[in-house]
């Protein structure tokens, strides 16, 4: 059976700046990954600290061209990467205009290619000026982050063709003021909704300037969203959990948003259930997940764009089966009357997995880091390059 998805949808792979570009010194990652501190904690661990830090990654910043042409040749017509805020704005007194033509030739490069625009603006990296001055935590921040957008917006509209305002708003307080696993690793979960606030404001006001300038590109998010389930007893926990984890960010978030984006990866057990298939990451895979967050997307009435789905397999045994199951459910999902308009797999290539090193393997292309960062296209990725190109899937 063919499923066939809506015409004009959007296929592509996502990527982000502090993951794959390489060198962000500016940023407040950065800082936290040759601190003494992270040092001292992975040691504890008996882990090497250098196999933490990004160094220079996948060297995106260079090696973008060769990483578009495969883009290109998986027949992707849609890119979702970031323009990084610290390397633009490396102090709060200085834009640096080398930089703002650096990702001039990026956008480019996707054009000429035929690939369209998908810019995140903030994706858990923060220049490390704005985090010194208290970064996300005050409402009063909030503007500068909006001066940078207004000035980036400036130069670059003309060739942006979506925007997604922040990245995982939810994920970035969550890990970084309660689990402890990323920046700034401070123990205050009472200042997660604070924190989540100021994300919400900044989508509103970004969102506003867009629509006040007259600019074209749509304006969404890219919020993580899970499948929570419980045992009987517990029925009542699930509904709460999810208003925790996600639904109260997208209400304050969606009235500022022309798209919703989400991001699905697996869901939250909260009781013993039958053992599914893991991930590399040990992460359940359980792609009916995805259609039922993409239901409860319907009370928003806006578009909805999957900004992010994807599998850590290194040996690419599962992956393709992933990508297909989800689409299935994603598909069942738009014939349930979700009007979804994209899919970007995460991600395009290999990267540095946040707190977890270069391990993980999510990419659709290899990245050979003993060889020069070779790039080497994983099987699984010509599945799914004959459904971006067919703009269907065979069942
Ligand atoms: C994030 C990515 C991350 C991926 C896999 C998403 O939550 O946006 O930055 O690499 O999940 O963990």
């Amino acid at each position: 059976m063919k499923l066939k998805f809506p015409e004009g949808f959007l296929w592509g792979a996502a990527t982000s700046a502090n993951q794959i570009e390489g060198n962000n010194t500016n940023s407040d990652w950065w800082k936290w990954e040759n601190s003494p501190k992270r040092a001292l904690q992975l040691r504890r661990k008996g882990k090497n600290p250098d196999d933490y830090k990004s160094g220079i990654a996948c060297d995106s910043y260079n090696r973008y061209e060769e990483d578009f042409d495969i883009a290109k040749q998986l027949n992707h017509n849609a890119h979702r990467f970031t323009i990084e805020w610290a390397r633009i704005q490396p102090s709060q007194a200085e834009f640096d205009q080398k930089e703002i033509e650096h990702y001039r030739q990026v956008l480019q490069a996707l054009r000429s290619r035929g690939i369209k625009t998908f810019v995140t603006l903030h994706h858990f990296s923060s220049p490390l000026w704005f985090y010194k001055i208290g970064g996300w935590e005050k409402s009063a921040n909030v503007d500068l982050f909006v001066k940078y957008v207004e000035r980036l917006f400036e130069e670059l509209h003309e060739l942006i063709d979506y925007v997604c305002v922040i990245n995982e708003p939810n994920l970035y307080a969550i890990q970084g003021y309660f689990t402890l696993r990323w920046p700034p690793q401070k123990f205050a979960p009472w200042k997660i909704p604070e924190i989540l606030r100021n994300f919400g404001l900044a989508q509103k006001k970004v969102y506003q300037l867009a629509k006040s300038k007259g600019y074209k590109f749509p304006v969404g998010t890219a919020d993580s969203v899970s499948k929570v389930e419980a045992a009987w007893m517990l029925f009542w926990l699930p509904p709460i959990v999810r208003r925790y984890l996600y639904l109260w960010l997208i209400e304050l978030q969606a009235p500022y948003a022309d798209f919703i984006g989400i991001q699905y990866y697996s869901r939250k057990l909260i009781d013993i259930k039958p053992r599914l298939p893991k991930t590399d990451m040990r992460w359940e895979i359980y792609p009916k997940g995805l259609h039922d967050v993409l239901l409860e997307m319907k009370k928003f009435n806006k578009p909805v764009i999957i900004t992010e789905n994807g599998i850590a397999d290194a040996k690419d045994t599962k992956r393709e089966k992933f990508i297909v199951d989800h689409l299935k459910w994603a598909h069942k999902a738009i014939e349930q009357g979700v009007d979804l308009r994209g899919y970007f797999y995460w991600s395009l290539i290999d990267n540095m997995e946040l707190a977890d090193g270069f391990e993980k393997r999510f990419g659709l292309v290899e990245i050979d880091y003993r060889h020069n960062l070779e790039r080497k296209v994983r099987r699984s990725a010509h599945k799914y390059a004959e459904i971006c190109k067919t703009n269907e899937l065979d069942t």
